[in-house]
């Protein structure tokens, strides 16, 4: 009898545990933000351009914008909102006077992508990411993901280009 009483706790204890814990990493999951998406899009530096853009001050940027298929024939077509699937990737780049350029124009007019400062996503996934206008962020260094902190800025600043669904970049003619 002792030994069923025990077996019973026993049972009841780890019943708990399981309830208790499954939840809890479900929960654990959620709280990462979904809104930030961690996984390097694949192939996406042969993806085709949509435009270009420079930035100055204290970013002193270049940056190319690309677009995976989806993002590129909703793009040409002119269709909003992007549907999911849509992904657009921005590549960027420090902005370096070119010596060996300027050399050739005779004065000093070239500038030329420096290295990687980051590469930025924006992923189209209407249920996913609903909570974020539909869109999920992702930015990258040195091929990792940035913290989770620092992608709160993402939506909010976004969300100010409510009439090309949250997209600012337009495309190149
Ligand atoms: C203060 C406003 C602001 C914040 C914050 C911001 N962006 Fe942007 N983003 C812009 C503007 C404006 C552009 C277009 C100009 C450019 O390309 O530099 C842009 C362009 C982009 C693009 C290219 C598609 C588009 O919308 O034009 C991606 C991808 C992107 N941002 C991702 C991000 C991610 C990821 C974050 C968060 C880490 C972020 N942005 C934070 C303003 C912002």
């Amino acid at each position: 009898m002792k030994g069923i009483t025990l077996l019973l706790v026993a049972v009841v204890i780890l019943a708990g545990i399981i309830a208790f814990t499954a939840p809890a990493s479900l929960h654990a999951d959620d709280s990462t933000a979904p809104a930030f998406v961690t996984k390097l899009p694949p192939g996406y530096r042969d993806w085709k351009l949509i435009s270009v853009s420079h930035e100055a001050g204290t970013l002193n940027s270049l940056s190319a914008i690309l677009g995976n298929d989806v993002a590129i024939k909703a793009y040409r077509e002119g269709k909003l909102p992007y549907p999911d699937g849509t992904i657009i990737a921005a590549l960027h780049y420090g902005h370096d006077p070119s010596a060996e350029n300027n050399k050739v124009f005779g004065r000093a007019q070239s500038f030329v992508p420096g290295p990687t400062t980051g590469i930025q996503f924006m992923v189209k996934d209407s249920t996913k990411y609903a909570a974020t206008g539909g869109w999920g962020f992702a930015t990258f260094k040195d091929g990792k993901p940035a913290d989770a902190a620092s992608m709160k800025s993402c939506f909010p600043c976004h969300s100010k280009a409510p009439a090309s669904d949250l997209v600012f970049t337009h495309y190149a003619p």
